[in-house]
């Protein structure tokens, strides 16, 4: 089938709105109730297709969900669960097959992830390392270890695991797998990865330990044998949602917009520093505490004019899904504004270092893409280009917002991401001001 055409043309962002619930928190709530005894209740769940795919797969392997208001009542397996006659199908969603391969690999029998083109792409190696040597046996393609991946359970023992990167999903699947095995597991990340595990672990009855260490690095470890009993999660708005529409409004001089009910947790809101240093306006409000999360308001202004500024590289993995949400807001600042250490966005959903440099580009904005960097001079960019989104959410949304800079529309090669993991966003683009051009027929000017 030919790709898709959307056209986006956008106008300066003002206003309110509740973004949708934490996709983070919403796999994690699903996952944990796999494994708990009694009935999670999930409310304010996150609506997209990475999270239903969390979902589906913890059906496949023995919970009873059901549609429950604004999320499921999900009845877990009390740690039995059953083998998934298929392949567990994890969609697009690299957090949905990571996770569940450290809950399988304890398990006696051998279970095989599969994703789509994008997740069939990324590095499963991560993985795989520390559930090999937890004892599991772990098979997936070429030297990155790509998906298919194929995880034969097994009496698992636990490790003490220095994480090579900052990364919270490999972390998860380690202390995962280490529920199920014996002795004590060990983690240790060397940056602030987010830790919503570490949060939500204990209101599901599991009981482990937490130590800080400099440069924002923790180290976590639980003992195996451990049951999980049910609980109730209010899901707090997904902070990396409103990312988009926060720095739309940074970008332009005057304008206003308030995200109610955001998760804040602090190893996640580094884009906020990054648009407090740039000088934007970013106020909290109403701040409360929801499944173990700090949540408020946060309303940010654009200032007359933004200042350029390099992000330094312990800062990135407070922030590693606005990267493309930062573009936005790089792209309106006069000057050269730089990410650093930023090796991981080349490992998301796309490689995200390129598909920001070419978008950039295709928009008359200077970008040059390093291994691990990615500089920005700001200007006007242009409408009535083309952007390829590589299929990844996060590339078609932060450009629909960049779109709210321009006189001319902005053209899409296609737009069907975006419900991945926000399915009312241009509905919420619209709400604030934005106009959304409707696609032309077949054979249009572009
Ligand atoms: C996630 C962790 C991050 C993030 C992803 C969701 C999670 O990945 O990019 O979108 O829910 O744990 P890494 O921890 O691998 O960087």
């Amino acid at each position: 089938m030919a790709p898709r055409v959307g056209v986006v043309r956008a106008r300066a962002l003002n206003g309110e709105f509740a973004p949708p619930g934490d996709k983070s928190i919403t796999h994690r709530a699903v996952l944990f109730g796999l494994l708990a005894d009694g009935v999670t209740e999930i409310r304010g769940a996150n609506p997209g297709q990475d999270c239903a795919s969390s979902a589906a797969a913890a059906a496949s392997l023995g919970a009873v969900v059901v549609r429950a208001g604004t999320g499921w009542d999900l009845t877990g397996t009390a740690g039995r669960l059953r083998a998934s006659a298929t392949p567990l199908d994890c969609g697009n969603s690299g957090t949905t097959l990571r996770l569940l391969a450290g809950i399988v690999a304890g398990q006696p029998f051998t279970t095989t992830l599969i994703g789509d083109v994008s997740l069939s792409r990324r590095p499963m190696r991560r993985i795989a390392e520390p559930l090999a040597r937890m004892g599991a046996r772990v098979s997936g393609q070429g030297e990155a270890c790509t998906p298919p991946l194929t995880v034969a359970g097994a009496d698992l023992r636990g490790i003490d695991y220095e994480v090579p990167m900052a990364s919270a999903q490999v972390a998860t699947c380690t202390l995962l797998a280490g529920l199920g095995a014996s002795g004590r597991t060990q983690v240790t990340l060397p940056g602030p990865a987010r830790d919503h595990t570490e949060r939500m672990l204990p209101a599901f009855g599991a009981r482990l330990e937490r130590e800080e260490l400099p440069h924002g690095g923790r180290r976590v470890a639980l003992m195996g044998g451990q049951r999980l009993h049910a609980a109730s999660v209010e899901v707090p708005g997904d902070f990396s949602a409103a990312a988009f529409f926060l720095a739309a409004a940074a970008a332009e001089p005057g304008s206003r917009v308030t995200a109610r009910g955001v998760n804040l947790n602090p190893t996640r809101t580094g884009f906020l520093d990054v648009l407090r240093a740039m000088g934007a306006g970013v106020e909290i409000a109403h701040e409360h505490v929801a499944a173990g999360e700090p949540v408020g308001d946060v309303t940010v202004t654009g200032p007359g004019t933004l200042r350029p500024f390099t992000v330094p590289a312990d800062w990135l993995p407070r922030m590693v899904d606005e990267a493309p949400a930062w573009a936005v807001v790089a792209a309106a600042a006069p000057g050269v504004s730089r990410l650093t250490g930023a090796a991981e966005l080349r490992v998301k959903e796309s490689d995200r270092i390129a598909s920001i440099a070419a978008g950039l580009g295709a928009v008359g904005i200077a970008a040059e893409a390093g291994a691990d960097s990615l500089a920005v001079t700001g200007g006007t960019p242009r409408g009535g280009a083309r952007i390829v989104t590589q299929h990844d959410h996060r590339i078609a949304m932060a450009f629909a917002v960049l779109a709210s800079r321009m006189r001319e529309p902005l053209w899409f090669d296609d737009l069907a991401s975006v419900p991945t993991s926000y399915p009312g966003f241009f509905d919420t683009l619209a709400a604030l001001g934005g106009g959304v051009v409707p696609e032309p027929a077949a054979g249009g000017a572009h």
